[in-house]
């Protein structure tokens, strides 16, 4: 879409050299002294410096463009020039401007605001360049996830967001009242509604917000974040392993193509990146448990509120960001680590019929502090062992009915995986925290904007 309207956007102007057209944006910045003004206009495709020279412009046109103040919207007609200084190559020779809104006092300068701030002003800190190159990869994030399933025969199936029972665990449970019903909650995953897709469809994905009541006050830790989850039936394990290495591939190949102004405005290196290229690395939970212990890498315990470290890292319990992040030193692509036990995963992964006291889970993880992209399994779809362990974690058998269907009625193996969006877009942007890459975050301290 070149032009729209009577307008053009800045990302087409070389198309428009030696033409005469109307850029509308935001101020981003001013200077300029006597005859002569800058005005560096940003319409959200790019920056586009403006040339304002008095005697090109009625007098009431230059007095208006030394009035401008930062973020004040406006429209400028010229003609587009080439010019080597200018950033993005081309600038305009304006003729005319139009101001849609004097902005005042504009709360976000280029001088370092805290945090706090920032975080206040979510809605309008969006604008800044930052923000914006993490915003324009996160929707090429989204795009290459929805291409690389529907370019493989994977049909969207969305799963609803109000579900009468919990999928990840009851502690992070939303609830809200739902009429005469009781209580609803707020989806922790897709998944088991995948499930039930994928034996409709076969080869299914399911993609929306995710809702989890994380205690966790980490920079990987949202209370509302975007899960993809595909399910298929009759994956084992080893396919599924296969589908996650392929689609991260895909993700972050598509990020290089598409992103690369972006990822400089971040000051991305991205070499890492560029290898990240099949096949990943696999380990088994217990091969990394034996690395741990071979490194010296405790379990962290809070005991009595103190950091207790506990050698060697005792199998069985999960693994933290410490053995993560430990673990991924030695990688420069990502790593699956495989079959964990049993009692750390959910009830619905499939016990492994050559060793029961682990599930058939799979976790990615990232290199560079990534920490876990993907959380996956094949699923239990024996009726009575799902049935087992439905009790076993005290989950009410009433409100799973429909999903212990799935196991009456040709029961298959099947198995999916989740991929956190703002995971992985922090770690292709190299985001410090994760709050940055969702448009308004939801943390447990933060419901504003
Ligand atoms: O490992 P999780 O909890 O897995 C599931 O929800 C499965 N039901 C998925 C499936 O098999 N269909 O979450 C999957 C991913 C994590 O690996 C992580 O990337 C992301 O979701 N995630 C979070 N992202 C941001 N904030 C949080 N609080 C997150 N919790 C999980
Ligand atoms: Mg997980």
């Amino acid at each position: 879409m070149s032009a729209y309207k009577s307008f053009v956007y800045v990302e087409d102007l070389a198309k428009h050299v030696g033409e005469v057209v109307s850029l509308r944006g935001w101020v981003y910045n001013t200077r300029g002294k006597g005859k002569l003004q800058f005005v560096i206009l940003r319409d959200g495709t790019g920056i586009a410096q403006c040339v304002v020279f008095r005697d090109n412009v009625s007098e009431e046109v230059f007095e208006l463009t030394k009035s401008l103040t930062q973020e004040s919207s406006i429209g400028i007609t010229g003609k587009v020039v080439a010019s080597e200084k200018a950033p993005g190559g081309y600038e305009l020779d304006s003729s005319d401007l139009k101001v849609y809104q004097l902005a005042k006092d504009y709360p976000i300068s280029p001088k370092d605001h805290g945090d706090a701030f920032l975080l206040e002003n979510r809605h309008l800190w969006l604008r800044s360049s930052r923000q914006h190159a993490i915003m324009r990869v996160r929707s090429t994030v989204v795009k290459a996830i929805r291409d690389f399933f529907d370019g493989n025969g994977f049909k969207l199936m969305d799963s609803p967001i109000l579900t009468p029972n919990a999928c990840e665990g009851t502690s992070t449970l939303f609830e809200t009242k739902y009429f005469d019903l009781g209580n609803a909650y707020l989806s922790q995953s897709g998944q088991l509604y995948a499930e039930a897709s994928a034996m409709a469809l076969g080869k299914v994905y399911t993609f929306g917000p995710t809702f989890r009541a994380e205690q966790s006050k980490t920079r990987k830790h949202l209370t509302e974040f975007w899960m993809v989850e595909p399910e298929a039936a009759f994956f084992d394990l080893n396919d599924d392993m296969d589908l996650a290495e392929d689609m991260v591939e895909y993700i972050v190949q598509t990020v290089l193509k598409t992103n690369l102004k972006e990822l400089e405005v971040l000051e991305r290196d991205i070499r890492p990146l560029e290898k990240v290229r099949r096949p990943f690395y696999r380990m088994s939970y217990t091969d990394a448990v034996q690395w741990l212990n071979d490194n010296k890498i405790p379990l962290m315990k809070k005991i009595d509120g103190k950091d207790v470290e506990i050698h060697p890292f005792p199998w069985g319990e999960d693994f933290g960001s410490v053995q993560e992040e430990a673990i991924m030193e030695q990688f420069d692509k990502p790593c699956i680590i495989h079959r964990y036990p049993t009692e750390v995963k959910a009830f619905y992964m499939k016990r492994d019929p050559e060793n029961p006291k682990v599930v058939l889970a799979m976790d990615m993880l990232g290199p560079e502090k990534a920490g876990e992209l993907i959380g996956g399994s094949q699923r239990e779809d024996d009726h009575d062992l799902l049935l087992s362990r439905i009790q076993h974690e005290d989950l009410p058998v009433e409100a799973f009915q429909w999903y212990l269907d799935l196991r009456k009625y040709g029961s298959v193996p099947h198995s999916g995986f989740g991929l956190g969006v703002e995971r992985t877009v922090k770690w292709i942007t190299g985001a410090k925290h994760i709050r940055e890459v969702i448009p308004v975050p939801r943390m447990i301290t933060r419901l504003y904007p």
